[in-house]
């Protein structure tokens, strides 16, 4: 396989470097070096055309900000966390607040938005690029040093695998993520709606008007949000329903069921894209765009809503009262070990 490097722009006196990984068939991704970004997921359709699955900003530039955080990192810890307040250790931390009045993604100066160290490998069968970056203490508000390696591998059968270990010498919170929007209609042709999801869940993370996790789990059974049998994204989206009026459309979080199976599939039956995820993560966040940024895209025009589907496999975010804290909870000398799969085929 092969890893190409390019110099691709400079923010903050600093190189922003693109590393290109293809496989023998050109399935592959592009990613830089600032935020761990992933820029394209390109995949053969139905006719082995190759084109890219995720959202992509047209200038460089408009990644140094990424205000939907296109394709990002994020950590230390995914999500919302109300009023920026979270206790750990006995203390109560003070985060600041970038989300309005909460804390979103990490906090103003997250992972979306750091220069990493990169090692990159390549054989027969795979290759991949390490992501390594040292979280001092303090950063962002949060306690002890972190040592992070993030490793995103592409195989020969079309599967794109990402990898996050960290290991802190305190006590800490981590619940790392990738934030990367995907539209299988290649360079997006077309927008979400149409494509169909299968989702392995039958609960509901409760969201409260600031979009907060409430800590009260929702059956979905029957609901806009079940997709425990396949149906269009769009299908149930304008329903008459209060979770939905929160997010404006989905910006939930699905507890996914155990076992290994594939817990997510969406497909899109004009290009014959089909994308499988596994994880070992609990849960899934999943948004479909409704606040579109201003960005030009790619394809020469502004992002609209419902253009693409973040899938963001985490922990529940923390949400209030430390309601899900426990999931973020790593323990001084610990390894967080979290994986998340994308395998690539045709129906
Ligand atoms: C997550 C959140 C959304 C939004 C996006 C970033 O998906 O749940 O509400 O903030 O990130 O734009």
């Amino acid at each position: 396989m092969e890893i190409l490097k390019f110099l691709v722009g400079e923010f903050n006196g600093k190189k922003v470097e693109s590393y290109n990984l293809r496989n023998s068939k050109g399935f592959g991704i592009n990613a830089l070096n600032y935020g761990g970004i992933i820029t394209d997921v390109l995949v053969p359709d139905k006719d082995g055309v190759i084109e890219n699955v995720v959202m992509k900003y047209k200038d460089i530039n408009s990644y140094k900000e990424n205000p939907s955080y296109y394709g990002a990192l994020i950590g230390r810890t995914s999500g919302r966390i109300a009023e920026g307040k979270v206790t750990i250790n006995d203390n109560v931390l003070e985060l600041n607040k970038n989300y309005g009045v909460n804390q979103g993604h990490g906090g103003a100066i997250g992972f979306s938005k750091k220069f990493l160290d990169v090692i990159t490998n390549a054989n027969e069968e795979e290759a991949y690029i390490e992501f390594n970056y040292l979280s001092p203490c303090g950063e962002e508000g949060y306690p002890g040093n972190l040592n992070l390696k993030v490793r995103y591998t592409i195989t020969e059968n079309n599967e794109l695998k990402l990898s996050y270990k960290a290991t802190c010498d305190e006590n800490t919170l981590v619940n790392l993520t990738n934030h990367s929007y995907f539209n299988l209609s290649g360079n997006c042709k077309e927008n979400i709606l149409s494509h169909y999801l299968y989702l392995d869940s039958d609960f509901l993370v409760e969201l409260n008007e600031n979009e907060v996790p409430t800590g009260e789990i929702i059956e979905i059974e029957g609901t806009p949000f079940d997709f425990t049998n396949p149906k269009t994204i769009g299908r149930d989206i304008e329903e008459d329903d209060y979770q939905l009026k929160i997010g404006q459309g989905y910006d939930h979080c699905w507890i996914l069921n155990g076992g290994n199976d594939v817990k997510m599939r969406l497909y899109h039956k004009e290009s014959g894209r089909k994308m499988d995820v596994y994880t070992n993560q609990n849960s899934v966040v999943l948004y479909s765009l409704n606040f579109p940024d201003e960005e030009i895209l790619e394809c020469n025009k502004k992002p609209s809503r419902r253009d693409a589907l973040a899938i963001e496999t985490q922990s529940p975010p923390i949400g209030r009262d430390n309601i899900f804290a426990k999931y973020s909870f790593l323990k001084k000398g610990e390894e967080y070990n979290k994986e998340t799969i994308y395998k690539f085929t045709t129906i």
